[in-house]
């Protein structure tokens, strides 16, 4: 069964917007379009519920009701119960309220293990923790291919690590790296993982529970939805790190890392995301239980994208005078491609604009793995990313626009 293009454009209201009419959109890790489901239920709560919700009157119990939907539906989508799923204002932010609470919890003379391959918001946080005496031990990428292999992170691990934390995919080296394999590296050696699946997520939502990642964290923005940070927080380390939400709130696991009060329009509004992906579901005849048909959703999305990303892969590695960062098999990756070339990539992509390619240059907050594979962060690369909305012409459109610039 392929993915059916035209049903899937048709739920994103950007394809039909003439502002963007004739652009192809090569920037989507940055942030995806919205789908529709999203747009109208954030325009209805702004309209008919823009109230305190959980209250006894109507738009406040629709609107709290709503707000509930979205963790119910999404928490199913992923394999985890439904306190399992928060909300937060961002990723970054997110993580910057777990490492105050692993502060907290890890012993005097613990540490944490972090990557050179992680997006600085699964990393800074982690590691300003040095400042407060935790002992930092850095999971080092291959210099040359980006890759970080799972028998260098055994040899960091003894019983002084607390918490490991890494990337489902860097958001620069396009690598899937293997979750469910690190995971239980981690877990053999009493640790907890947390687990940035921010460049992961819009390619399908993944199954946590198999993944068996203690934290899971994604953005919503590029999830197709609002922006919001979402959390996964298994239950035994949600109730193990101690409560960053008011005290009073502590027995609740989805209010525990969630200190400022939720947005409730856009935690509500992300029930359309779970309404995007049962419909996508539907129409293309994907039934059972909400996990199933999750990952058949999944599926689906990544096989259409692997076959344009294959495309697009053969003809970078074809050419002698750029530097493709990361995998050159589709199967291996995300389709978000960073480029090293030799012209400064923000003008690279200025020069793309005009031809209807809408792409970005620069270090994309990925500074360390760009130093650590010998990249100018100052200059950065041109990164190509695309989700399962694309269409094989806008790939034709940018490899062409690639072979008229390079
Ligand atoms: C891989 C990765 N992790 C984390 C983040 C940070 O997400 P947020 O903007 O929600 O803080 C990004 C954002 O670009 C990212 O690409």
């Amino acid at each position: 069964m392929e993915l059916d293009i035209n049903w899937v454009r048709a739920q994103f209201p950007a394809f039909d917007e003439p502002a963007l009419n004739g652009q192809a959109f090569f920037e989507n890790a940055g942030g995806s379009y919205t789908c529709g489901p999203v747009i109208d239920r954030l325009t209805r709560f702004y309209h008919a519920r823009k109230v305190q919700p959980y209250a006894p009157y109507e738009a406040s119990r629709l609107g709290g009701e709503e707000m509930d939907e979205a963790r119910a539906r999404l928490a199913a989508m992923m394999g985890v119960d439904t306190d399992e799923l928060s909300f937060g204002p961002s990723t970054t932010a997110n993580t910057f309220v777990l490492a105050n609470a692993v502060r907290r919890w890890l012993p005097k003379g613990g540490a944490i293990v972090v990557t050179n391959q992680d997006h600085e918001a699964n990393s800074g946080p982690w590691r300003r923790l040095a400042e407060e005496g935790v002992e930092l031990r850095e999971w080092q990428i291959d210099p040359g291919t980006g890759h970080l292999d799972p028998a260098d992170l055994e040899r960091l691990l003894d019983d002084k690590v607390g918490l490991v934390a890494f990337p489902h995919c860097s958001n620069v080296v396009g690598e899937v790296n293997d979750v469910a394999r690190i995971t239980a590296i981690i877990r053999a050696a009493g640790a907890y993982s947390c687990v940035d699946g921010v460049s992961y997520a819009p390619h399908g939502l993944p199954d946590v529970g198999a993944l068996g990642a203690d934290i899971y964290l994604f953005s919503a923005y590029k999830t197709y939805g609002p922006h919001q940070g979402i959390m996964v927080i298994r239950r035994d380390c949600g109730f193990d790190l101690p409560n960053q939400g008011h005290y009073f709130n502590g027995e609740v696991l989805y209010q525990r890392f969630t200190p400022a009060g939720p947005d409730h329009a856009q935690v509500a509004a992300s029930a359309g995301i779970a309404d995007y992906f049962d419909a996508f579901a539907d129409h293309h005849g994907i039934t059972g239980e909400a996990r199933q048909r999750a990952a058949g959703v999944h599926d689906l999305m990544r096989a259409h994208e692997a076959r344009l990303l294959q495309s697009l892969l053969d003809y970078l590695a074809g050419r002698n005078d750029l530097r493709l960062i990361g995998p050159r098999d589709a199967a291996a990756r995300a389709p978000t491609v960073a480029i090293d070339t030799g012209e400064a990539p923000a003008s690279l992509a200025q020069k793309l604009a005009p031809l209807g390619i809408m792409a970005g240059g620069g270090d994309f907050y990925a500074v360390r793995p760009l130093s650590a594979m010998g990249v100018d962060p100052q200059k950065g690369v041109l990164r190509l990313s695309f989700v399962h909305y694309t269409a094989p012409a806008e790939v034709d459109r940018l490899i062409s626009a690639l072979d008229q610039l390079l």
